[in-house]
């Protein structure tokens, strides 16, 4: 299931569209190089999901919290980047798997680096650049008979 954005709008549409196939609980996992259009697409994501706040990279802050609107019962997105993080014990600590039991989402930046700590169900979202195109690759057990995927790419 892959989509091609020429552009980082583009990118960040896909992420707004793509926001609509959520449900409370689900953890994205977002993996890419440096600069491939990690956070763009979260951006995308804030915004189909009523987000209101600016969304910015959680680099140095390793997890942010943002109030979503409540469409379809998700009420917070937590926007992580575990790129910094120095072992998968300090992802264990973030707890991102029990936040997203309460009426969260989450999508983790690199977060293909940490996958074991998720497990399986997870969707994965791989972004693979080429000069100013990505191409978005949709993944993961719980991507899986997803309704609404087949329209999304
Ligand atoms: N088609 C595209 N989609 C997304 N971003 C693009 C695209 N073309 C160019 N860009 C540029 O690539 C950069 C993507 O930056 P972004 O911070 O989203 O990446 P990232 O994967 O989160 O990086 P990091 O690994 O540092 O967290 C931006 O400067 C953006 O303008
Ligand atoms: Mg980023």
């Amino acid at each position: 299931m892959s989509r091609h954005c020429a552009s980082p709008e583009a990118t960040e549409a896909a992420g707004e569209e793509f926001a609509r196939l959520l449900e409370p609980g689900d953890v994205v996992l977002l993996s890419g190089p440096l600069g491939a259009g990690k956070t763009t697409f979260v951006k995308g994501v804030a915004r189909g999901l009523g987000v209101r706040e600016r969304v910015t990279s959680p680099t140095f802050t390793v997890v942010r919290e943002h109030h979503a609107d409540g469409a379809r019962g998700i009420r917070t997105l937590l926007h992580a980047d575990v790129y910094r993080l120095g072992s998968l014990d300090e992802v264990v600590d973030l707890a991102l798997g029990e936040l997203v039991e309460e009426g969260a989402v989450a999508l983790v930046e690199w977060g293909e680096v940490a996958a074991a700590v998720f497990g399986e169900d997870v969707i994965t979202l791989e972004i693979t650049p080429e000069d100013d195109a990505r191409t978005l690759r949709v993944g993961g057990a719980a991507a899986r008979d997803r309704a609404g995927l087949a329209a999304w790419r």
